[in-house]
């Protein structure tokens, strides 16, 4: 029977200002999945936090863009936000831009990536969750993953890698999509793809089996919202071994910390940190960003314990990379390309920064 893993994120109040999660919100959504698997609705739940976001991790038999499904999730948050504003934490509410819930969680502020699949005999997964970094982040660890054979040996060496996967881009600007495939189109998927601000991956596809891959959420608040509201904090769900790229292939990007745009008031380029769930607290400049990483066993839909990926010595070199570079990036301070280029600017705070000065300009 085809099995749906919804991850359905959002911040609905930090603590303390935006660095981490409440216990007591993570404490509601638990017993709130807990409560839905109970009522039948989904087969297994869990939530964890990554920063002040909260992740719910559905397994369910209802298929991607269930209303029902996205309706428990959106229910959850508000229900949440509610707790949030009773103990004062900050931005509580903040990611639910909607007034009411439209039958889907796509244009809410809440951030969304679903991936229905039939379960091998054994089946790892590995969810990633990102805090204080935009859509688009995970645009490099999945081409590097599913594309680089400098980074995953198996497509040179793996017969079902070796056949290549069609990548899913959607332009978060025109909201239009389009598939390429690699080996074979791999430098147009790098022209748009190295603009992440712009054009985000939203789903990897095996060209050998025709099963999705991989999936991220592309929802952007800022662009939903009209204003800057916060960071996206986006998620990814990455299918692992035998077709697929293996846990330490799909890891492996991270071994690197790379630049990606977030940190503090979602107006700067920082280095993108590899931490455990219990380091994923972003206390310094509202970063670096960080980006948790959960393996999976599923089994029977059932998620199983959760390993902690990152929480392994063999990523502290990219986070003491990280540090130094989160280091060297800030000495630039309002500057570029610390600073946003002009462009990214457009939903950020820069705006009504400009504003100020606006009546002053004299043509030239
Ligand atoms: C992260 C985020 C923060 C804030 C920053 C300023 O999602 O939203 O970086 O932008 O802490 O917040 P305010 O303006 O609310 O004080
Ligand atoms: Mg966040």
């Amino acid at each position: 029977m085809p099995q749906t893993l919804s991850v359905i994120k959002a911040g609905i109040g930090g603590w303390v200002g935006h660095t981490a999660m409440h216990p007591e919100i993570l404490a509601h959504a638990r017993e709130a999945v807990a409560r839905g698997v109970a009522q039948g609705l989904l087969i297994d739940a869990q939530a964890h936090a990554c920063g002040d976001d909260v992740f719910l991790l559905l397994s369910h038999a209802h298929g991607t863009d269930n209303e029902v499904v996205h309706r428990f999730a959106w229910d959850t948050f508000v229900a949440g936000a509610e707790i949030a504003r009773g103990l004062g934490l900050y931005g509580a509410g903040q990611d639910l831009i909607a007034d009411a819930f439209p039958g889907n969680v796509r244009g809410t502020g809440l951030g969304c990536a679903e991936l229905t699949l039939e379960e091998r005999q054994s089946e790892p997964v590995v969810v990633f969750m990102a805090d204080k970094t935009a859509t688009g982040a995970f645009n490099l660890p999945l081409f590097q993953a599913f594309a680089d054979p400098f980074n995953t040996s198996g497509l040179v060496l793996s017969e079902a890698l070796h056949q290549g996967f069609a990548f899913e881009v959607h332009d978060v600007r025109e909201q239009r999509r389009i598939m390429l495939t690699t080996p074979e189109e791999a430098y147009d998927l790098l022209a748009l793809i190295g603009a992440p601000g712009r054009y985000a991956v939203r789903a990897v596809v095996s060209r050998a089996t025709g099963e999705v891959a991989a999936v991220a959420s592309t929802d952007r608040l800022s662009r939903l919202a009209g204003r800057y509201v916060g960071n996206d904090d986006p998620t990814a769900i990455v299918r692992c071994q035998g077709n697929f790229p293996s846990v330490g292939e799909v890891l492996e990007p991270f071994a690197t910390a790379r630049i990606v745009a977030g940190s503090m008031r979602g107006s700067h380029a920082a280095p993108w940190m590899p931490v455990s769930a219990a380091q994923a607290t972003a206390s310094r400049f509202d970063g670096p960003p960080r980006v948790v990483a959960l393996g999976f066993q599923l089994h029977e839909g059932r998620l199983g314990v959760a390993r902690d990926l990152f929480d392994d010595p063999a990523f502290d070199a990219a986070r003491a990379e990280a540090n130094r570079i989160a280091d060297y990036l800030h000495r630039h301070g309002p500057f570029e390309p610390h600073r946003l280029p002009l462009d990214d600017m457009e939903f950020t705070t820069m705006p009504g920064a400009a504003l100020k000065t606006a009546s002053r300009w004299i043509d030239l």
